[in-house]
């Protein structure tokens, strides 16, 4: 514990320096070149589905994969397995991603600019931004061509909350004076008490949803400007999945960018142990929505709107397809992984498929790839399989930061 909290203080202004040093505190002022259409170098392969026989198949307009997508990373949300099937889309068509620079965000918690973009110049076209970044709509209308597709991802508010204390709890100095070895119960008995507006890193731990999103997580529910903020994120966005419906909402997601099926396999990355229970007795659970009141009206709003959508699809047509990717993704699985599921940390062999971890812990599970895959699946199965970091690197992204960050903790084994 002693331990922890000297490394914790040491480490944490290690790296708000490093982080302050990074982060670019001019803005010039960018010339606005407007991106007007897509600029995805797309051969004529591409479009398979619009010269299909119309009498083939009448129940949809022919279509072509709409390839350019905001993707906005809200935290704690399986959005690092909707982030690994996003790059390899991005792969297979070609685009341009939008990266950050040296590091695997845009400089979160500040909101995004087109500066933070990796090489970025006024009038450059990207297809694809998908790195958490706190959301800033007019930059980011900026930087992608106007028929982009904004997508992101809900997760229950409790359940956040709760990962979010497990994942971030130790980077939030104000934890650290809380007593007890249940910390998050005890946090939450008297929230008033402990949290601080002002703290380092305060944000993790209230309404994190509606603060990644731009919006103030420290106003009162009754506040006008919740609802505002809502009713801008739908304006907003074109698709708001959930983490409980993921495969329903990949459905959805198929639908409205004319995907394939192909294109939605995945397996669950950066899966915490026994993560399948929840964590939260049924009191914490009313307390911590309690706490999160804000994420918990935006997530009943758009579970509303989430569940129009799929009676808009047709609730069998939707049980139809969902049992098809889960047939299709067991089938990759037992292609893919050695012995079939997530194993813990210390028992993946290759340092390449180690995931990410949080502060002090080891609880992030991960995968063997099997040994003997056959060549037409050995490429896709390492890609499926590919932490976040190792993939962006694989991208071409510079993570020094990140990187470093994760060195020094090697060495200290923390
Ligand atoms: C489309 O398919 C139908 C039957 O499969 C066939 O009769 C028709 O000639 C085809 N039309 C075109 C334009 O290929
Ligand atoms: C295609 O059109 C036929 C005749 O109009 C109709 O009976 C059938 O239900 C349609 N199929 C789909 C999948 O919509
Ligand atoms: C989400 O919507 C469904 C369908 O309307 C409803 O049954 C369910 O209780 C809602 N869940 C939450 C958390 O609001």
């Amino acid at each position: 514990m002693f331990k922890g909290l000297i490394l914790g203080t040491l480490l944490t202004s290690c790296m708000i320096l490093l982080y302050c040093l990074s982060i670019q505190q001019i803005h010039f002022n960018l010339p606005e070149i407007p991106v007007p259409y897509s600029c995805a170098h797309r051969p004529s392969h591409l479009h398979p589905k619009a010269t299909t026989n119309m009498s083939q198949k009448n129940s949809s307009q022919p279509c072509s994969p709409k390839v350019d997508i905001m993707f906005m990373k809200t935290h704690k949300t399986a959005s690092s397995t909707f982030l690994n099937i996003l790059f390899r889309f991005g792969e297979k068509h070609h685009l341009q991603f939008a990266f950050p620079d040296s590091r695997n965000d845009f400089f979160y918690p500040s909101l995004f600019q087109r500066s933070q973009v990796k090489n970025y110049k006024p009038g450059m076209c990207f297809n694809i931004i998908c790195n958490h970044m706190r959301f800033n709509a007019p930059e980011v209308a900026k930087l992608l061509p106007l028929d982009t597709s904004y997508i992101t991802i809900l997760r229950d508010p409790a359940e956040l909350f709760e990962s979010s204390f497990h994942y971030f709890g130790r980077l939030v100095p104000f934890t650290w004076k809380i007593p007890g070895d249940d910390k998050l119960a005890e946090f939450l008995l008297d929230p008033h008490s402990y949290f601080d507006p002002k703290g380092f890193n305060y944000f993790y731990l209230k309404n994190l949803l509606f603060f990644d999103f731009g919006q103030d997580n420290t106003l009162e529910l009754e506040d006008p400007q919740v609802d505002e903020g809502i009713r801008s994120i739908s304006e907003r966005f074109h698709l708001v999945m959930l983490v409980e419906h993921f495969e329903e909402s990949l459905i959805l997601l198929k639908d409205a960018l004319c995907w394939e099926m192909d294109d939605l396999l995945f397996f669950k990355l950066n899966a915490r142990k026994g993560s399948t229970v929840s964590k939260l007795t049924p009191k914490l659970r009313a307390r911590a929505l309690e706490w999160n009141a804000i994420d918990w009206k935006l997530y009943q709003h758009f579970n509303q709107t989430f569940w129009q959508k799929v009676d808009a699809y047709g609730r069998q047509r939707m049980a139809k397809d969902v049992a098809e990717l889960r047939r299709r993704n067991k089938e990759m699985a037992s292609i893919c992984i050695e012995g079939g599921s997530a194993v813990e940390a210390s028992s993946i062999q290759e340092t390449d498929m180690q995931p990410w971890q949080p502060i002090g812990e080891k609880s992030i599970m991960g995968y063997n790839l099997k040994k003997n895959v056959d060549k037409a699946h050995r490429k896709l199965c390492r890609k499926m399989l590919m932490p976040e970091i190792q993939y962006l690197t694989e991208l071409g992204v510079n993570l020094w930061i990140t990187k470093l960050w994760g060195h020094v903790r090697g060495i200290i084994n923390w």
